[in-house]
C-alpha cells in the first residue's frame, strides 16, 4: 500500500477507492491542494498530448476555442508559457479571464473569422479547437493545413479533411508532471468553477450544470472532507 498522495486520471474516478498502476500517477507537489490537483489529470494529458501532435512551439500563433472552459483555460497558459501567441475563443462575458491569462480574446458572438485575422500582427499559425462544432472549418477557412489543426472532439468531417483528433491520445505520463511543474511554478493557474459534495443530488448538480456548457475552469466533487 502506499499513502503518498499522488496525481494522475483513471475512468471511474468518482469514487473513494480505485486501483491505479504505479507507472500512471505521479507525486502530487506539496504546495498543489488536494481540490487543485483533481482538476489537473485529464487536463495534463489532453493538452500535452495536443500540443505534441500539433507541434506547438515558440513561434506560434495558437488559436484555442472554448479557450475558458476546463481544457481550453490550462491550453491557453501551458501555450503562453511556451511562447506562443494565444487568441482564445470565449463569450465576451470572460474578456477580462482571458486576458488575465494571458490571451488576446475572440468573441464567439462576433464574426469570429474576421476577429480573428486581425487579432494579431502576425499571422495565425496553429489551432487547437476545444468545443467541436464548425471550429474546425473555421480553421480550415483561415489557411492552416490539417497538421496545424487540433481538436478534441472528432467528427467525420475532420478525420475526412485530414485535421488532428488529438489529446490523451497522444500524451506521455510525463505530461503530468509538465503541467504540475507549470503550476508549481505559478505560470498556470487552476481556476475552480465550483466544489461539490459526494452526494446523488451534488453530483447529479455538478453535470447539469457542466452539460449547460459555459463552466469557467474546473469543477471539483470532493469525495472525502
Ligand atoms: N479528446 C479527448 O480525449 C478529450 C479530453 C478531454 C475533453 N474532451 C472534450 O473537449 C471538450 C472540452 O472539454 P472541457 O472540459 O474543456 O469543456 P467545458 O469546460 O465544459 O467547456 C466549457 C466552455 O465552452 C465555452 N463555449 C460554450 N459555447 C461556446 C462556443 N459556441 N464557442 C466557443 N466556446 C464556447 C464556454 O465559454 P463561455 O462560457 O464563454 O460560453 C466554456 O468556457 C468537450 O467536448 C470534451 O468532451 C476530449
Amino acid at each position: 500500500m502506499i499513502s503518498d498522495p499522488g496525481l494522475g486520471t483513471k475512468r471511474g474516478a468518482l469514487a473513494t477507492e480505485i486501483c491505479v498502476n504505479e507507472s500512471e500517477i505521479v507525486l502530487k507537489p506539496e504546495m498543489i491542494d488536494m481540490n487543485h490537483a483533481a482538476t489537473m489529470g485529464v487536463a495534463s494529458l489532453t493538452v500535452g498530448g495536443a500540443f505534441r501532435k500539433i507541434e506547438l512551439n515558440s513561434k506560434d500563433v495558437v488559436v484555442i476555442s472554448a479557450a475558458a472552459g476546463g481544457i481550453g483555460s490550462i491550453a491557453v497558459q501551458y501555450a503562453v508559457a511556451k511562447g506562443a501567441t494565444v487568441i482564445g475563443i470565449a463569450s465576451k462575458k470572460n474578456s477580462d479571464y482571458l486576458k488575465s491569462l494571458g490571451a488576446i480574446l475572440v468573441a464567439y458572438e462576433e464574426n469570429i473569422q474576421n476577429a480573428l485575422l486581425s487579432a494579431s500582427a502576425k499571422p495565425i499559425t496553429k489551432f487547437l479547437d476545444c468545443y467541436g462544432s464548425d471550429y474546425v472549418k473555421l480553421a480550415f477557412s483561415l489557411g492552416l493545413k490539417g497538421t496545424a489543426i487540433g481538436t478534441l472532439v472528432p467528427s467525420p468531417y475532420v478525420m475526412i479533411k485530414g485535421a488532428q483528433f488529438t489529446g490523451p491520445r497522444h500524451s506521455t505520463y510525463d505530461d503530468f508532471n509538465t503541467l504540475a511543474e507549470m503550476v508549481s511554478e505559478g505560470k498556470v493557474q487552476l481556476n475552480i468553477d465550483q466544489v461539490y459534495d459526494f452526494s446523488l443530488k451534488s453530483v447529479r448538480e455538478a453535470y447539469r450544470s457542466l452539460k449547460s456548457g459555459h463552466t469557467r475552469g474546473k469543477k471539483v466533487v470532493k469525495v472525502r472532507g
